[in-house]
């Protein structure tokens, strides 16, 4: 019994949200059990570091540690115990988002992100290598669509706050991650409406099959 461990990523704005409880509902029709969960958060202890990074003013390496903290916790108390009993667990972002975000939109030291990576995501046995998802959709859309979109919707976060160019860094970043994981990433064009954007998932879910 293997688990499978799938990742959604974009900038805010990408409408990643809907797709992905419905892709829960496909899965759990299925038989899959499914555990949906998020990042930054997914535990207690991480839910509040979460809270801190998308509300309290602090420097980058202060916020990439917290978020690798967090990640560290929903690891250890959610995802691996998951996915040793046989589940798909579908995640709101993983450490892809920490690339994009941090690494492409603040410019902040890849290599220590890379370092937090390793230290963070090391299996049980060396060998295992590194803990990844299995697969990640990334819902890519360009930072002005995602700006229309975002206008006047709520009272921003400490992300969604930033200027237009801070999400082309963004969206750029996760290029690169996508280029390095070409076969765990999954690119689904957000710029369409609801239905076509589930329509070409579907799709390109079949085609290596996922459904
Ligand atoms: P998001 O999924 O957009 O939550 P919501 O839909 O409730 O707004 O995630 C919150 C923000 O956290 C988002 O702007 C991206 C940011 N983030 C990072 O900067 N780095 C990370 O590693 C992760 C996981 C998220």
């Amino acid at each position: 019994m293997t688990g499978r461990f799938i990742s959604f990523e974009g900038i805010d704005g990408a409408g990643k949200s809907t797709h992905i409880e419905a892709l829960a509902d496909a899965w759990r029709a299925q038989g899959r059990c499914v555990t949906l969960t998020r990042e930054p958060g997914g535990t207690p202890l991480a839910e509040q570091l979460r809270a801190l990074v998308l509300h309290q003013s602090m420097d980058a390496l202060t916020e990439a540690l917290l978020i690798f903290a967090g990640r560290r916790d929903h690891l250890q108390q959610v995802i691996e115990p998951a996915l040793a009993r046989g589940e798909w667990v579908l995640c709101d972002r993983f450490t892809d988002a920490t690339f994009a975000y941090q690494g492409g939109g603040r410019g902040f030291d890849l290599e220590v992100l890379h370092t937090l990576e390793r230290w963070v995501q090391a299996a049980s046995a060396p060998e295992l290598g590194l803990r990844q998802p299995d697969l990640t959709i990334w819902f890519d859309l360009p930072a002005a669509v995602a700006a229309q979109r975002l206008a006047g919707a709520r009272v921003p976060d400490r992300f969604e706050a930033q200027p237009q160019a801070f999400f082309e860094r963004v969206r750029e970043g996760y290029a690169q991650r996508m280029a390095q994981n070409p076969t765990r990433f999954l690119r689904v064009q957000a710029d369409q409406d609801r239905a076509s954007v589930w329509q070409d998932l579907q799709h390109q879910l079949e085609a290596r099959g996922w459904r």
